[in-house]
């Protein structure tokens, strides 16, 4: 608003233009200037469950998408996993296949950095390692225009930690989806102490757009979700350890008695032991809170390779994967 008072007041101290005309003449200049930077291109970097699950919602919301991999086989694989994702909505008759069509020709597949350039938001959702994000965001930070706003999709590192790699640390938020990206809800929209009020709500709006309902949240690791997911997985883990109970009737407490879809044992196969593991461990290393601190048997699995349903097994296994069968340790 600032932006504009300043504008309208140096256009006052021109001469020759009645001062009638001013209110008008500067609703034309914001309505140009908030055409020009409306969000029309958006970039993902990374295709693999959490990236393909966010191009397939921006391009589904209308955006032209570009999706960024490190391979022509791995750009392949998700945008295959995204054409599966259509069809089975095309089934179902959310969309048309004409609908689909339009989709998939507003998403295309890259493995060039360099082709981000000209995308208004770029959204990453690489290995969640700060090295690798940090070295992305700063490479980014050289291709793209000023005007970028960049994302990430980190679930537990420190916004503000990677955004601090740019020269842009104002027009950087927190863009956090939850796995799988095409049907859960909810996006948490980070604000760092140094995100720009203007960018903020544009993001808050951007959310929206891609059919999410977006909720509000400063950087603080593991953010709203995590902050309370995470002791609530390691506490059922810590359960099984004790011998409170099985895997089967700890999970279906939950589900039966809580109503949740999914059982934590069985929606921590979902997510990946070794993710969580990890995201434990950076929430533990911040709060330094035994409720955030990896049980003994979670670390165990990880050194085994159990590392939940993308592995065949974990509290599962998952060898016939339409009749998940729990483990016996
Ligand atoms: N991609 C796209 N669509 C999918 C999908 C996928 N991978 N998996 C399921 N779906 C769709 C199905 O097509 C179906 O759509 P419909 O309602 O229009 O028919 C719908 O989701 C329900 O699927 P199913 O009937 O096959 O199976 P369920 O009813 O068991 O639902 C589930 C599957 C949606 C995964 C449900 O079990 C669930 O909500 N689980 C909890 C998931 C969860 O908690 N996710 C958050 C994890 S935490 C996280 O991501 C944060 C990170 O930082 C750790």
């Amino acid at each position: 608003m600032l932006k504009w008072r300043t504008a309208e007041l140096c256009l006052y101290k021109r001469r020759g233009i009645e001062r009638d005309a001013f209110p008008k003449l500067v609703e034309l200049l914001k309505t140009f200037h908030e055409g020009r930077m409306a969000i029309q291109k958006v970039g993902v970097v990374g295709c693999g469950l959490m990236g393909s699950g966010i191009a397939q919602v921006a391009a589904h919301a209308g955006f032209t998408t570009i999706v960024r991999e490190v391979s022509p086989e791995v750009v392949d694989k998700g945008l295959k996993g995204i054409d599966k994702n259509l069809a089975r909505i095309v089934e179902k008759g959310t969309i048309t296949e004409g609908q689909k069509a339009e989709i998939r020709g507003r998403l295309k597949g890259t493995t060039a950095v360099e082709d981000l350039k000209d995308c208004d938001v770029v959204i990453e959702a690489i290995i969640e390692q700060l090295p690798a994000k940090r070295e992305l965001f700063a490479k980014l930070d050289a291709i793209c225009p000023a005007s970028t706003i960049f994302a990430s999709n980190t679930s537990s590192l420190t916004i503000t930690e990677i955004a601090a790699v740019t020269k842009r640390p104002e027009r950087f938020v927190g863009l956090h989806f939850f796995n799988p990206v095409p049907v859960m809800k909810l996006v948490e929209v980070v604000r760092t102490i140094a995100t720009d009020s203007d960018v903020y709500e544009e993001m808050v709006a951007f959310g929206a757009k891609l059919g999410k309902t977006p909720v509000r949240a400063h950087d603080s690791t593991g953010f709203i979700v995590n902050r309370l997911l995470v002791p609530y997985l390691l506490d059922a883990i810590r359960a099984l350890e004790e011998g409170v109970g099985s895997i089967e009737d700890i999970d279906n407490s939950m589900k039966l008695g809580c109503g949740h879809p999914m059982g934590p044992l069985t929606l921590l196969d979902f997510v990946g032991l070794d993710t969580t593991y990890y995201i434990a461990n950076i929430m533990f290393d911040e709060f330094r809170e035994r409720r955030f601190a990896s049980p003994p048997l979670l670390k165990r699995m990880v050194l085994a390779g159990w590392n939940g349903r993308k592995a065949g097994r974990g509290f599962y296994d998952y060898s016939d994967p339409q009749k998940p069968k729990a483990m016996n340790f």
